[in-house]
């Protein structure tokens, strides 16, 4: 070899190598090292030299990942180990009968450790590595028969080409699922919608498509991603002896693991463990249809053995669905605080994840025209967690002969003013103001809310009423009602009369960001109600301010510095903030963070979990405004890691790291406001 060659092609391996190490901080550890302009250069490096020397190219090169040619068909692959399936269990009492099966056969009582894991919703694929180098891989087919895909495996970049590190066996196959992310997938169907081409219907099904794509070049512009979570064939030694140490070897040789993955003991454990992700289900970037639990001691898995086409000794606890089918009876239009009018989709009775649903959002026109759903079609309704449920998509396989287009009324349905639509707005608005009773309503239930004012027993259905009989007109009037007013209303006795005014007395006594907020000026949030509160201190000095001032405050833009003034401008508003401070509503003075007073500079702090003082977004902007970094995930450089209710797994990661955990009372310690 030439002595430029050997440069050549040491610079070549040093710069793979790199790559590699970068991949696998940014895939696994989920801790990327360099920004990705660092990446691209890099990865542009070893191109250019690979290009002037073409035989230096291996197929295990980061700059190999998409194959030459499409395929005719994919060949057949015979799994040496069948790709089985898994038994469900559907509530606890099937656990713990699946729990009390493995005690009674293995002779043991209740010591069972079992590695926990989500269960993803994507494609079962097999990968096969060769002395540590990426031969083949295949779909599950049908368990013992799949499909090769190696080309389109080799393009998911999350997927290592050649393994890292050492002391892997010298034929080791890993089992994963393949799958493509909430948030890639709407992109991924915005942009397919965009160019006219077919949208999926799912992730799953986007996943699916993606991998089986005769030509790589496609796929590899798919956003796929893989978990793995096992092993199958393995030849040669190397392997631990549990399943969870498995998964951590399989993570030090650069392969990814889903960090939710975690350990626990006997079935409560495992409940808890089904609960717990349950509830961050909605928040995950990618869709699971349960969990998995599976005896952790490979000794004792090997003991138990399958039955039929599972094996004994693991379970699949699922979830609920959170999507069904119905038809659109019918799509009125909502009036909201704003004056936005929300098309809503009124639907045949379905039960969605044990809730019946009647009643479904389809947000506003541009989305109705981008779904082209009509009334009579069969819809997808999903509902997850506490959000309003929506209409996803129509099925335009079903629809009827008949069916009718959805048509944005020109007049309020509620005060018959003029409907508008500003010139790039998605939304339309009734030009009623405060002479639309809708948005009377809204706007006092919003001052009413939780994060509000927070009145208790001051629902909706009361607002409701008591607008309609032209009790209350506008916020401050609330704390002018008497009990004898009150007690003509509908289910309303002296009891709750009395209630509902101790309750509006009480709810004097507010923060000045809640006050804010409350007022419902557009666009302006809890955070930037907060945020506003910390900047000026007083009413007075927002009342006054201008567009410019207001825009050098956190999270305050040029838009909503002008909703802000424009609220303000309006005598009725300055006019009702005054009778709100004359009936007695009031705060604690705003201790002001100068601008100068950072004191958390140089800070970074991770949140996780719920807290109950604040929302985490609040948190965020209050360290933000002391001059403190906030992070997503905890690394060595995390100053501590500030754990609320239910925290999530950046709780464990801090502990492994030794980094200081702080509670939401020290929190409000560090951010000055003494409880
Ligand atoms: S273990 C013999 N673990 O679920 C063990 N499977 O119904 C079988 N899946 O085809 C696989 N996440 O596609 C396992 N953490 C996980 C999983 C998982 C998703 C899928 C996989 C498999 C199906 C089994």
């Amino acid at each position: 070899m030439s002595a430029s060659k050997d440069t050549a092609s040491t610079q070549i391996e040093q710069l793979r190598k790199e790559i590699n190490q970068h991949n696998y901080r940014y895939y696994v550890l989920d801790e990327p090292a360099v920004p990705d302009a660092e990446y691209d250069r890099l990865f542009q490096r070893l191109l250019r030299l690979e290009e002037k020397h073409p035989d230096l190219i291996s197929p295990d090169s980061p700059t190999q990942r998409v194959g030459a040619s499409p395929l005719s068909a994919f060949d057949e692959v015979k799994h040496h180990i069948p790709m089985l399936s898994l038994a469900n269990a559907f509530d606890e009492k099937e656990l713990h009968a699946f729990h009390r099966r493995l005690c009674e056969r293995l002779e043991i009582d209740d010591a069972i450790e079992y590695a926990a894991e989500p269960k993803l919703d994507g494609l079962a694929v097999s990968i096969i590595y060769t002395d540590g180098v990426l031969t083949r891989a295949a779909t599950r087919g049908d368990g013992y028969t799949g499909e090769d895909i190696t080309q389109n495996i080799r393009t998911i970049d999350s997927v290592p080409l050649r393994l890292l590190g050492a002391g892997y066996p010298k034929t080791i196959e890993v089992r994963g699922e393949v799958f493509i992310s909430k948030s890639a997938f709407d992109d991924m169907n915005a942009n397919a919608e965009a160019h006219g081409e077919k949208v999926f219907a799912n992730p799953r099904n986007a996943a699916a498509g993606s991998l089986r794509q005769l030509d790589p070049r496609i796929t590899a512009k798919r956003p796929l991603e893989i978990y793995c979570y096992s092993v199958g064939w393995v030849e040669g030694d190397g392997l631990a002896s549990t399943h969870s140490e498995i998964l951590n070897s399989l993570k030090s040789w650069g392969l990814r693991v889903n960090p939710e993955t975690t350990i626990v003991s006997g079935p409560n454990e495992c409940w808890a463990y089904y609960e717990k992700i349950g509830k961050k289900r909605q928040q995950l970037p990618y869709e699971i249809d349960g969990v998995v639990f599976k005896v952790n001691d490979i000794l004792l898995q090997n003991k138990l053995g399958f039955v039929s086409r599972a094996p004994r000794w693991a379970i699949a606890c699922k979830y609920p669905a959170q999507e069904e089918l119905t038809v659109v009876l019918n799509v009125e239009f909502q009036v909201g605080r704003t004056g936005a009018l929300t098309p809503v989709a009124r639907l045949q009775p379905v039960n969605v994840a044990g809730v019946t649903v009647s009643n479904a959002t389809l947000h506003n026109m541009d989305e109705v025209a981008r779904k082209d759903v009509r009334v009579g079609d069969t819809v997808v309704v999903r509902r997850a967690g506490d959000v309003i449920p929506e209409v996803v998509r129509a099925l335009k396989e079903r629809r009827p002969k008949r069916t009718r287009r959805i048509k944005l009324p020109q007049h309020c349905p509620v005060c018959g003013s003029e409907v508008v639509r500003a010139e790039e707005e998605a939304v339309a608005r009734c030009t009623g103001g405060l002479y639309c009773a809708a948005q009377r309503k809204e706007s006092i239930k919003h001052y009413a809310s939780r994060k509000a004012m927070d009145i208790e027993g001051l629902g909706d259905k009361l607002i409701e009423q008591l607008v309609e009989q032209g009790l209350v007109e506008h916020v401050d009037q609330l704390y002018e009602l008497r009990c004898e007013q009150l007690t003509t209303l509908e289910r309303m006795g002296e009891k709750s009369a009395k209630n509902l005014i101790a309750a509006l007395e009480k709810s004097k006594l507010t923060t000045f960001a809640r006050f804010i907020y409350a007022l419902g000026i557009r666009e302006v949030g809890e955070v930037t109600a907060s945020n506003l509160a910390n900047h000026f201190g007083n009413i007075d000095s927002i009342i006054g301010t201008d567009e410019v001032a207001l825009q050098e405050v956190a999270d305050v833009g040029p838009i909503v510095a002008k909703h802000i003034v424009v609220f303000f401008q309006q005598p009725h508003n300055r006019n009702i903030v005054k009778k709100l401070i004359t009936a007695g509503v009031h705060w604690p003075e705003v201790q002001l963070v100068s601008v100068l007073e950072k004191t958390l500079e140089g800070k970074v702090y991770v949140l996780t979990g719920g807290l109950n003082n604040m929302t985490r977004e609040e948190a965020k902007a209050k360290l933000q405004a002391l001059g403190a970094k906030v992070a997503g995930s905890v690394s060595g450089k995390t100053t501590a890691v500030i754990a609320g209710e239910n925290p999530g797994s950046k709780l464990e990661k801090a502990q492994q790291l030794g980094v200081t955990v702080l509670n939401e009372a020290s929190l409000l310690e560090l951010l000055g406001i003494g409880r």
